[in-house]
């Protein structure tokens, strides 16, 4: 009876969220996990941010934002209150009431999921987990992942899913560089392993975001996420080799694109561009092509839209190269270059897989000479894939230079570039985002590719 009366005194982890008495854990504090963290910790629980890289967890400590949808003043005052701090101690892990998982989920060399990241986070929660936890994957995985491969690592606990402690999945949906929509104003899709885990992330994520949108498996919220995203691919793909098409015809994709948009039902507007960035949309798809052949089955769009995605570098390139040989009788091997834009998106400095680097690649290897000019990124950082240009430091932008190159290639549209500059001093201008003609400028040198 003494006994029982304790149990019912002891919170659970319903209680906890409910009271805000409950700690989060947020593991990887990059572009997803550092602005969830902020906003668990304004949302009233006690956070502690979880990184592989220490430097990071220093430098959030002492109140520095490495991540745009972050200011450094709030993180400040958040470290200040004792609301969140960071920490390489993974011990800490078995504080933590609520673990969400935001780690990398690339693909390897051969385009293959690569969930080394997830396995490795998973183990290491499993060293630490106890009961009552709740245990949440945020990374875009293929359908399957949080029960085939995240369950049963945490099992090897002994302890069970559902009945000691509560796995869930709820996809991140940022649009970094949005200002209208952030982390708390994006409905949150959530699903648990069973009634008990679907109940608390729906409490948990209830008390961050504002709209929390249920779905009946972990396996429907990760294929939420990848629909999302395939969606995105294939209809980029679609009006990339429509610009192909109609350029040919002589007609203005963007002209046709944004007086379609003027129909009320049955069509949304996607933009043509020099091909896939970041770390989603290249990406994500890839994880359903590799799992549906566990099913026999193709994805055939995702292939197609890969496949017409990236080769838009190269149209881009053979127009620059056109206009070259036409306008300046130059050839690529002897032009100079100014890329606009390092950056995957307009006014952002994250470079993850930016069509930018894939051109500097193609001309460099044309024999181009090849500088490039960013708002947002001062200096390469180290990348995987284009390791030759970390350290090259972005020009700055002024009269004689940019007359000095044979074209300047618009590769991301940042508000911050100085358009009228670049119009007056180029000598040929390539723009592959109809920024130019969006902002009124209008001369023979621009042409769009
Ligand atoms: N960036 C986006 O806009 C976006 C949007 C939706 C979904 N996602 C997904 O969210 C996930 C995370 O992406 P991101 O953009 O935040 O990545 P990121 O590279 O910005 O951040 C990942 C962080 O995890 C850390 N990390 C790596 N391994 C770790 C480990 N074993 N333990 C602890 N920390 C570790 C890294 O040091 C880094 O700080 C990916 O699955 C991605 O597909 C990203």
């Amino acid at each position: 009876m003494t006994m029982l009366r304790e149990a019912m005194l002891v919170p659970t982890t319903t209680d906890k969220i409910a009271n805000r008495e409950a700690v989060a854990g947020i593991i990887g504090l990059g572009y997803v996990g550092l602005p969830l963290a902020v906003a668990a910790a304004r949302a009233g629980f006690r956070t502690i941010g979880f990184d592989i890289d220490a430097e990071k967890a220093a430098r959030l400590n002492a109140g520095e934002s490495y991540i745009g949808a972050v200011a450094s003043e709030d993180l400040a005052n958040l470290v200040a209150e004792d609301r969140f701090r960071a920490t390489s101690d993974f011990a800490e892990l078995a504080v933590c009431d609520v673990i969400v998982i935001c780690v990398p989920t690339p693909l390897s060399k051969q385009r293959e999921p690569d969930l080394s990241f997830v396995v490795e986070t998973a183990r290491t929660i499993a060293a630490h987990l106890r009961k009552g936890q709740l245990v949440v994957l945020e990374s875009t995985t293929w359908p399957g992942t949080t029960e085939e491969v995240v369950k049963p690592i945490l099992e090897e606990s002994g302890l069970k899913s559902g009945r000691d402690f509560f796995l869930a999945f709820s996809p991140e949906r940022g649009d970094p560089g949005n200002a209208r929509y952030r982390t708390v104003t994006i409905p949150k899709v959530v699903a648990g392993d069973g009634p008990q885990a679907s109940a608390l992330a729906e409490a948990f994520y209830g008390a961050v975001v504002e709209r929390v949108v249920a779905v009946s498996t972990p396996a429907t919220a990760e294929a939420v996420k990848i629909t999302e995203n395939v969606f995105r691919a294939v209809n980029i793909a679609l009006v990339n080799e429509l610009k192909i098409i109609y350029d040919a015809m002589g007609i203005d994709v963007w002209e046709v694109i944004d007086a379609a948009a003027t129909k009320p039902f049955g069509f949304m507007p996607f933009y043509p561009g020099p091909g896939l960035g970041g770390h989603c949309i290249p990406i994500d798809p890839f994880y359903l092509t590799w799992k549906s052949r566990e099913y026999g089955l193709t994805t055939r769009f995702i292939e197609l839209a890969g496949q017409i995605n990236l080769a838009m570098p190269h149209y881009v390139i053979s127009r620059l190269e056109q206009e070259l040989d036409r306008r300046q009788q130059v050839s690529l091997s002897a032009a100079r270059v100014l890329i606009l834009g390092l950056a995957y998106k307009k006014n952002v400095s994250d470079i993850r897989e930016s069509p930018s680097l894939a051109l500097m690649e193609l001309l460099r290897g044309r024999g181009a000479s090849v500088d490039f000019h960013d708002p947002y990124v001062e200096i390469i950082p180290p990348t995987r894939e284009h390791a030759q240009f970390q350290g090259r430091k972005s020009v700055t932008l002024n009269p004689e230079g940019l007359a000095g190159y044979n074209a300047a290639l618009i590769v991301t549209d940042h508000d911050a570039t100085d358009y009228a500059l670049i119009a007056e001093h180029s000598r040929l201008i390539i723009d592959t985002r109809n920024v130019m003609a969006r902002r009124g400028f209008a001369s023979a040198n621009i042409c769009k590719a």
